[in-house]
């Protein structure tokens, strides 16, 4: 059959293959079709307890009744994308409501982290040419950092393995130690514009950085006229039991970028900024298409309030410390774990086997893990889930140790 007959056919069943999608990604078997609270499904009906969240993005489940009927009344007024020509009220109500709830005075709105990400550091170097410095545009990033895969953020990120097929990098990023004295050496206020940081590290092993380190890197920044990035991609919005992990160290960075779990899965990320920054940046100066539409802004509008719950949030902090007892009980029973670190709802353990067979027999078990380095185990259900079901998950996982 013809190309040209195959596309005019709607009614054609689609063959779905493995293939057709370009292969960057080595991905488990099965096929998924359906979801439910802590739970996915795939095509032979088959239950896995979902302890990912798609990578620490559908923090209140699959099928949540609340992010349903939001997008049912978008759809009902049959406005999902304008582009940023136009005003929309879910966008702004989001941003008003981001502005509320943060040290921010604005908000820029994207589609991915690695896109908030890039934003922040284009904003960086606005801020400093702004004030007549021709040449401050240093962007600084940590020992062990990730903070995206394009261009920019990838040399932001501390992954040899990610960076050395595509250099050169974005030029004027460095990787420096997490360590006050290296920074104090590295950043020269007449070239450096701005340090991103995460305050708990994700992809790079699941490390909770020290908070004495982090304000006095806030006193650094403010020190050499270098503002403060911190990256809340990963471990924000209600994963460490603060709505803000800045928040809960009691940090007031420049700019703060986020983005997995604000629309619960929809794609959408964004630059949180303060005057300095904001003042910066005039029409034109940065864009893009689909950032912040109608759809995904109103399901982040109902998200970002429903993360913030103190309530969901004390439930995180609590379950976090019951969390924390368990896994320790469990590095001491098994033998098979190195270390644990973590907080709330975000964990990273070490383990003896490396993590990729480990997470492939719980996988077979029903059981959704993934990783954070080769031998690193990383742990990011949904913030709704119970003390009960993450029980049973820490048994499967038990079982499926003893297995190495
Ligand atoms: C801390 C952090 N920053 C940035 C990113 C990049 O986000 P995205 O994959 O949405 O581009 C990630 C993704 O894992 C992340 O964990």
């Amino acid at each position: 059959m013809s190309n040209s007959a195959t596309l005019g056919d709607h009614t054609a069943a689609t063959h779905s293959s493995p293939d057709a999608i370009l292969g960057t990604y080595k991905r488990q078997a099965a096929l998924f079709v359906r979801g439910e609270g802590v739970h996915m499904f795939d095509d032979t009906g088959k239950a896995y307890l979902d302890m990912v969240s798609g990578i620490a993005v559908t923090s209140l489940g699959h099928g949540d009744a609340g992010v349903r009927r939001v997008i049912e009344e978008v759809l009902e007024a049959g406005l999902i994308h304008t582009s940023n020509l136009y005003r929309t009220a879910a966008g702004e109500r989001l941003a008003s409501w981001l502005v509320a709830h943060s040290f921010a005075s604005s908000v820029f709105f994207c589609n991915s982290g690695a896109e908030a990400n890039e934003a922040a550091f284009k904003f960086a170097r606005r801020w400093a040419r702004a004030q007549g410095h021709a040449d401050k545009s240093g962007i600084v990033a940590l020992r062990g950092a990730f903070h995206g895969r394009l261009p920019g953020t990838l040399a932001a990120t501390d992954r040899a393995s990610y960076r050395q097929p595509f250099l050169p990098l974005m030029p004027g990023v460095q990787i420096v130690e997490r360590d006050l004295e290296e920074l104090r050496a590295v950043l020269d206020p007449e070239t450096v514009a701005a340090v991103i940081v995460e305050p708990i590290q994700g992809e790079g092993g699941v490390r909770v950085l020290d908070p004495t380190f982090l304000h006095g890197l806030r006193e650094l920044t403010h020190e050499r006229d270098v503002l403060l990035i911190v990256d809340e991609i990963q471990c924000g919005l209600g994963r460490t039991g603060h709505f803000f992990a800045h928040e809960g160290l009691g940090l007031v960075p420049d700019m703060v970028t986020i983005a997995k779990p604000m629309a619960n899965g929809l794609p959408i990320g964004a630059v949180l900024a303060n005057e300095p920054v904001t003042g910066a940046l005039q029409p034109g100066d940065h864009g893009t298409t689909f950032g912040g539409g109608p759809l995904v802004a109103a399901v982040a509008e109902h998200v970002v309030q429903r993360l913030s719950d103190p309530a969901l949030l004390e439930h995180v902090r609590e379950t976090g410390c019951w969390l924390h007892g368990e896994l320790t009980a469990l590095m001491q029973r098994t033998g098979k774990l190195r270390a644990i670190r973590g907080m709330g709802y975000m964990w990273g353990l070490d383990t003896h086997e490396p993590a990729a067979p480990i997470i492939a027999r719980a996988f077979a078990k029903g059981l959704l893990l993934v990783s954070a380095g080769e031998h690193t185990l990383r742990l990011l259900p949904p913030l709704i889930m119970s003390r009960e079901t993450l029980g049973e998950a820490l048994r499967v996982l038990e079982e499926v140790l003893g297995e190495g």
